[in-house]
């Protein structure tokens, strides 16, 4: 999870009072989930003391020994990854008991264990229980349940069998193949539907973590958002933003986020604009390893972007072969646009769906077209193969071995 390479922040930066803070209290007061905010109209419930938000859900509440017994006392071989709140481990659990099973049996689960004895970690945690406890959607991984018992804080989700976009774009080695272009146009297809989903009226929430390792894949490569710690309820009524304090994560965050506090969900489509650079040119957002005037991506791939004859300087060179340029360009341009430092220039993200669904067709258009002709090619090949086996006006060919 790189803290070093793209650490969260959790900094209070005091210089923003927040024109709406009576409205939309900060996050540094207390709960902000439990605060005294009411909800907009169109938006979920989410107003509700913890009380409210653990009965209500439709979640199962598990006892800490059933996970403890599912995931075989937190075996270190069966931790799936880590982040600054805990780690996670994978388990068992039968589908109608919801109790441990044997390893290979039943459902496979994701225990996020957090860290003991953290206000921020069971803020973060009851903020995943509100939110993904009352969503459901193909683009955002399903929580089955939690656990509070004492000081332990726990979240039980689906098993995402392949793992983070994070671990496929910059893990090395066997197990992660690089990812194939039409695959990074299916995975930020399904992420962008995500965020739709949650910028849409129906849930009008904004996500404020959008990043490679929050985004986690099933075993078709259906990309889903994870991690609900940071969202927060989106501005209501006639509100233009929310006033926070600065969270997320560095190489991310949208820089008029991070000098002001103000949120909207252009600070999602900024965050959503680094995680396509990440996925055109294979780089992380933040890299203190490349060569000086390369850390940043955004700032060393701007000039390459904003000139499309450049675009392929950025491209990640594992993909070379797999695209055609012109589809390279418009995916280049739409994170050009994303990273605006104009919030209001930057695309919603129903239109970015629409936009990466027009661009997933050219590339299925361009694919069987060089299917075709590679068939046809293969064809003309086998054909002069066999002109050359029975044809009479076949010349002979060069040999390893004299002619004896
Ligand atoms: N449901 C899941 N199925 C499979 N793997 C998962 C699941 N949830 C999380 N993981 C793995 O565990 C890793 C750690 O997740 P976690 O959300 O705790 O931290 P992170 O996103 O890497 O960092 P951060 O603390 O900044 O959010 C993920 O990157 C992923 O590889
Ligand atoms: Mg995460």
């Amino acid at each position: 999870m790189g803290i070093c390479l793209s650490a969260r922040i959790k900094a209070e930066n005091p210089t923003h009072t927040g024109v709406n803070s009576e409205h939309d209290s900060s996050d540094g007061n207390d709960n902000s989930i439990s605060s005294s905010k009411s909800s907009s109209i169109s938006g979920p419930p989410t107003l509700r003391t913890e009380g409210e938000i653990l009965q209500s859900s439709n979640l199962k509440s598990f006892s800490f020994s059933d996970i403890k017994m599912a995931t075989r006392n937190f075996r270190p071989d069966s931790v799936l990854g880590g982040g600054g709140f805990g780690s996670v481990f994978k388990g068992w659990i039968d589908e109608n008991s919801f109790t441990a099973a044997k390893p290979g049996t039943g459902l496979i689960i994701a225990a996020k264990k957090l860290h003991q004895e953290s206000f921020q970690g069971h803020r973060e945690w009851l903020a995943e229980v509100n939110y993904l406890g009352q969503f459901s959607h193909p683009h955002l991984v399903k929580l089955i349940g939690y656990c509070l018992e004492d000081d332990h804080r726990l979240l039980v989700y689906e098993f995402m069998p392949r793992g983070s976009l994070e671990n496929h774009l910059f893990r090395r080695g066997s197990y992660f193949q690089p990812l194939s272009w039409s695959l990074r146009l299916k995975v930020a297809l399904g992420a962008a539907k995500g965020l739709a989903f949650l910028h849409s009226a129906e849930a009008k929430v904004i996500y404020r973590d959008f990043k490679t390792s929050n985004i986690l894949l099933d075993s078709n490569y259906n990309a889903k958002l994870s991690d609900f710690g940071l969202a927060k309820d989106g501005p209501a009524g006639d509100k233009s933003h929310v006033s926070t304090r600065v969270m997320g994560t560095y190489g991310y965050a949208a820089p008029e986020y991070l000098a002001t506090g103000h949120l909207t969900a252009k600070s999602d489509v900024y965050s959503y604009g680094v995680v396509l650079l990440e996925m055109l040119s294979g780089r992380r957002a933040i890299d203190k390893n490349r060569p000086s005037g390369e850390h940043k991506l955004v700032e060393w791939s701007k000039p390459y972007l904003a000139n499309k004859r450049k675009v392929f300087r950025i491209m990640d060179n594992r993909l070379e072969g797999q695209y055609t340029m012109d589809v390279a360009q418009k995916v280049a341009n739409l994170a050009l646009r994303c990273l605006s430092l104009e919030p209001k220039l930057r695309p919603k993200m129903v239109d970015i769906v629409k936009e990466l669904e027009q661009l997933q067709e050219s590339n299925n258009i361009d694919n069987n077209r060089s299917k075709t002709r590679n068939a046809s090619r293969q064809r003309r090949r086998s054909a002069g193969d066999a002109l050359g086996k029975f044809g009479k006006a076949a010349y002979p060919r060069p040999s390893a071995t004299p002619p004896e």
